[in-house]
């Protein structure tokens, strides 16, 4: 029997992106798609990708009926405050926003400024990264989706700071990120003759996506994590380049291994480290589209600097794919299933 899903907030970037994948999801049934601001149209006039894909018309959330599992795709600080009647309506949730992604509610205020609707749910949600959470995943009913440029920076360090082999306190990230990572609302920044064109510093401090970096990475200890955002011409996909300084002197073999064993039997990650040719490095760009997070690293021979580089597509590893990925995980369905994608060459 299929799952029933509906997608909050479907007409947006994430929303639609989740509804490409689960139209053609073997064992899924989207019932039902929310939009307020296009209530009673089409999907396909707002995500024309989908013209011929689906007959499904948006409905207002009001409208929504009793299902399996609800994807919420709203912007930060919507879904905290609906939580209860959207619990009435499915007995799982995956959220996307960064509502109830960090566990301590002193971090959730002091890096969002607000006060939490729900603090008692905080921990009712399991952190999304499949890679780190999965068998807490296979029981969750709730899932709180990571934040892109977080899911990028995790996955590259994560392995270094499990083996406790960086210094704790000078991990520096910057982050490169494309256009659809602020969503499809307009705004004087998106105004075409003002993005295009940009290397434009947004976040070079503050960014609240660091805050999830600490709640993953520290296990228990103090540590620190420089995390800066920088807009580039690129619609899709996210570059994270993270310097980091190894205790030890260890070579590049060793290093290897550690992603090695981390990674190995991981679908959705690949070691991306060549010697010659033009994609030696992550690319994000190659990423348009699938699920995978590729993540690649290269020693300073004169220091004891690691450039840690990890590429994803914001928008699917960073968003809609890994919350699939999650959902197939609930389910106990192969965790590929819809994502099996490659991406596309050239693009
Ligand atoms: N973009 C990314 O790369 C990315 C990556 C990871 C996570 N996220 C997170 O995912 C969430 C969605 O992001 P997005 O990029 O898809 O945003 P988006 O393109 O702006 O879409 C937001 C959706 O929410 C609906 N909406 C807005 N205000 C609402 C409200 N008060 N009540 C109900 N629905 C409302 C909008 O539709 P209507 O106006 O038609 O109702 C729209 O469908 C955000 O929390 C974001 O931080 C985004």
């Amino acid at each position: 029997m299929k799952v029933n899903v509906s997608i909050v907030g479907a007409s947006g970037y994430t929303g639609g992106e989740l509804l490409r994948l689960l139209l053609f999801h073997p064992d899924v049934e989207v019932k039902q798609v929310t939009s307020e601001s296009y209530t009673g149209k089409f999907v396909y006039k707002i995500h024309p990708n989908l013209r011929k894909s689906t007959a499904l018309k948006f409905v207002s959330a009001n409208e929504l009926e009793p299902c399996d599992l609800l994807f919420l795709c709203l912007p930060h600080n919507s879904s905290q405050n609906k939580i209860d009647e959207y619990k009435k309506l499915a007995p799982k949730i995956i959220d996307l926003s960064a509502d109830f992604r960090l566990k301590d509610l002193n971090e959730y205020e002091k890096w969002y400024g607000h006060k939490h609707a729900r603090p008692e749910l905080l921990n009712e949600f399991v952190y999304g990264i499949p890679e780190l959470h999965r068998e807490e995943m296979k029981k969750a009913n709730f899932i709180s989706s990571a934040g892109c440029n977080a899911t990028a920076s995790i996955l590259g360090l994560y392995p270094l700071y499990k083996n406790g082999i960086v210094e704790l306190d000078r991990t520096v990230i910057e982050v490169k990120v494309g256009s659809s990572e602020g969503g499809n609302k307009v705004n004087e920044g998106s105004h075409h003759p003002e993005r295009a064109g940009v290397v434009r510093s947004y976040q070079p401090t503050q960014h609240r996506h660091t805050a999830e970096m600490l709640q993953e990475m520290s296990f228990g200890k103090q540590i620190q994590i420089h995390f800066s955002a920088t807009a580039i011409d690129m619609v899709r996909g996210l570059l994270a380049t993270c310097h980091v300084f190894l205790k030890e002197d260890l070579h590049e073999k060793e290093i290897w291994k550690i992603y090695r064993d981390a990674y190995a039997n991981e679908p959705f990650i690949r070691i991306v480290k060549e010697s010659d040719g033009i994609y030696r490095f992550p690319e994000p760009k190659l990423l348009s589209g699938t699920n995978f997070c590729d993540i690649g690293f290269k020693k300073d021979e004169f220091s004891n600097r690691l450039v840690v580089i990890s590429a994803i597509d914001n928008l699917m590893k960073g968003a809609a794919g890994q919350a699939l990925q999650a959902f197939n995980i609930m389910y106990g369905l192969n965790e590929r299933t819809g994502l099996n994608f490659p991406g596309l060459h050239p693009i």
